[in-house]
């Protein structure tokens, strides 16, 4: 059964999609079989992995649709394999209805969970790409998910939408939406080339996050190739496989997978 990895920080711009398809692609050139989930309207994910979100079809409102509707729908129609070896369920803009549809539906936090339930054996890891908003869909991410990983730009740790995110997934394990949902890592993106785990960095981030989070090693640093590599249509690892940041990503992947053996041995 896959482990579900949610991507999400209420605040724009600051790296949720880049992780969500540079780990996809780590993973996935581990071996893993990978599902990447486009949850954001925007469809930047899916434009990322190389589709057109004006142009793909079925996408992942195709699948939230007909289960709002009470329709039969087969979610692995709408996943689309890769040129990198993950597949993906592309979003697309009418997703920003879903949202709204969403709000008078029965079990609204649920929907995402009851159709990904479809096709979890058929994956390793399904990772979603959140929208920095605080609406349904999101909740719908954090209800399916296991785990969480938050990524912070070094340079805003301050930013308040760390503690937004913090908030928002202890109501989700207050309400008993998931009460295992927990914090995979915090992921420090877009560094200066200096930054490293500084004891200010690390008193920062304990302040904001409080103390026991886990934080992940690798440090990904702002490079332009990340915007090119968008563009392109392909992972960073793709795209130019030397750069830092590809290994970094490399690196996120390895300490993921070690992270989920290591739960596997202590939890079953
Ligand atoms: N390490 C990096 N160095 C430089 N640029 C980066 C880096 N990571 C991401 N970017 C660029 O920063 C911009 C925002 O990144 P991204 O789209 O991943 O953020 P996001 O959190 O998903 O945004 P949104 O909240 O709009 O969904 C993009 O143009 C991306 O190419
Ligand atoms: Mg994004």
């Amino acid at each position: 059964m896959a482990r579900t990895i949610a991507i999400a920080m209420q605040k724009g711009g600051v790296g949720k999609t880049t992780t969500t398809i540079n780990l996809a692609a780590g993973l996935a050139a581990m071996d893993y079989r990978v599902l990447a989930v486009d949850l954001d309207p925007q469809g930047n994910l899916t434009q990322h992995a190389g589709f057109d979100p004006e142009g793909v079809s079925p996408t992942i409102y195709n699948v939230l649709k007909a289960e709002l509707d009470g329709l039969s729908w087969d979610i692995h129609g709408a996943v689309h394999g890769s040129e990198e070896g993950f597949d993906l369920l592309p979003s697309q803009p009418e997703l920003s209805i879903i949202e709204i549809t969403l709000m008078n539906a029965l079990s609204r936090e649920r929907v995402l969970t009851t159709v990904l339930e479809e096709i979890k054996a058929d994956y390793d890891f399904i990772l979603i790409d959140c929208s920095p908003s605080l609406n349904l869909l999101v909740i719908n991410a954090l209800t399916a998910a296991d785990s969480v990983i938050i990524p912070i730009q070094t340079e805003y740790l301050a930013a308040r939408g760390a503690s937004m995110v913090l908030s928002t997934i202890e109501t989700i394990r207050q309400k008993r939406l998931n009460p295992t949902l927990h914090v995979e890592g915090i992921l420090l993106t877009m560094a200066d080339t200096r930054t490293i785990l500084t004891k200010d960095v690390l008193a920062a981030i304990e302040h904001q996050f409080g103390s026991g989070q886990h934080i992940f090693e690798a440090i990904v640093k702002r490079s332009v190739r990340f915007g090119e590599s968008a563009v392109a249509g392909k992972s960073i690892l793709a795209y130019d496989p030397k750069n830092p940041g590809a290994e970094a990503y490399r690196q996120i992947a390895s300490e993921v997978a070690r992270n989920t053996r290591e739960e596997v041995v202590a939890y079953g």
